[in-house]
């Protein structure tokens, strides 16, 4: 498998570095428009092959699409991250230009590429992937719901004082500070449900956290976080690549699914080697499709800003 990475910056390198160290990429491309950043940070990361334990190449390019010729996956970070303070949606005007392009570039040398959009305010961005490349649908992913999902967890078993991996949980809906929607009714350490160990302050509490979670990381780095989001890439890559048919909340196109329509929201789907393999409906309670509907309402209202 070809993985191709947009965007040398913090979340590019940190995709790169996860997918390397997986070992499940033939090859990774690393693409950046400042000039050298990406072919340094590719040596970098190639020199850490011995000691890591991979045997994924890794090459830097800048700008020059024609190395990125037959991914069969592709990344898109680039853009400008959020400074402290900025919410996602603020970064639309100069990052929107910039994934189209990107968008419109990498389709040009692998026309059967799946892309996963990471750049800011991602699920809008997604949306315009899909309306700016008419690609089918299940190959446009937008990543949230898989790191919004692990930043839940964290705070879960923080919570409950108990290994995160004893944890199951998901966060679907926009990913955005006032967007997510942690789903906290249905979060389960083992096959226990949370409300059995947590009081409602405490749910709440942890449904709070998790929602700022990705500002709480901004305030304290001064920048959006990277290890994290890199790791939750790769872990979208790896099902892809894998063909392994793991479910993941991810922002995809939504034709009726929820009730909702026109629209990349994150919802759960299943990955595979042809990426969006399905959209799940999971039930949901009354409080859950209520606060689903209000997070689409928001993330249409910055969809909106597209056209403006
Ligand atoms: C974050 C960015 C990647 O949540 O949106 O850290």
């Amino acid at each position: 498998m070809k993985v191709t990475v947009v965007g040398a910056g913090a979340v590019g390198a940190s995709c790169a570095e996860y997918i390397a160290i997986k070992d499940f990429a033939d090859e990774i491309v690393l693409v950046d428009i400042k000039e050298g950043v990406a072919e340094g940070k590719a040596m970098d990361l190639m020199q850490t092959a011995s000691l890591n334990g991979f045997d994924s190449t890794i090459t830097g390019s800048t700008n020059d699409y024609s190395k990125t010729a037959g991914s069969d996956v592709a990344v898109i970070t680039s853009g400008i991250p959020r400074k402290p303070g900025m919410t996602r949606e603020e970064l639309i005007g100069i990052n929107a230009g910039i994934v189209k392009t990107v968008a419109e570039n990498l389709i040009k040398y692998s026309p059967n590429v799946i892309l996963i959009v990471v750049s800011n305010p991602m699920d809008t961005m997604a949306y315009l992937a899909h309306k700016a490349t008419g690609l089918p649908k299940n190959r446009i992913i937008g990543m949230g719901g898989a790191l919004d999902s692990a930043r839940f967890k964290f705070r879960l078993a923080e919570a409950l004082d108990c290994p995160q991996s004893d944890i199951s949980a998901m966060v679907i809906g926009g990913h955005s500070d006032t967007g997510m929607v942690p789903l906290i009714e249905k979060a389960v350490r083992n096959s226990a449900l949370v409300s059995e160990f947590l009081s409602a302050e405490k749910m709440a509490e942890v449904v709070e956290a998790t929602k700022v979670g990705g500002a709480t990381l901004t305030k304290l780095l001064g920048t959006s976080a990277w290890y994290a989001p890199g790791a939750a890439v790769s872990e979208l890559v790896r099902a892809i690549a894998l063909d392994s048919k793991k479910m993941f909340p991810c922002s995809a196109l939504l034709e009726g699914e929820y009730g909702l329509n026109d629209i990349s929201i994150g919802v759960p789907c299943v990955l595979g080697k042809n990426g969006i393999e399905k959209i799940v409906e999971v039930s949901l309670s009354d409080t859950e499709k209520e606060k689903l509907a209000t997070s689409a309402e928001g993330v249409k209202k910055t969809n909106a800003l597209l056209q403006a």
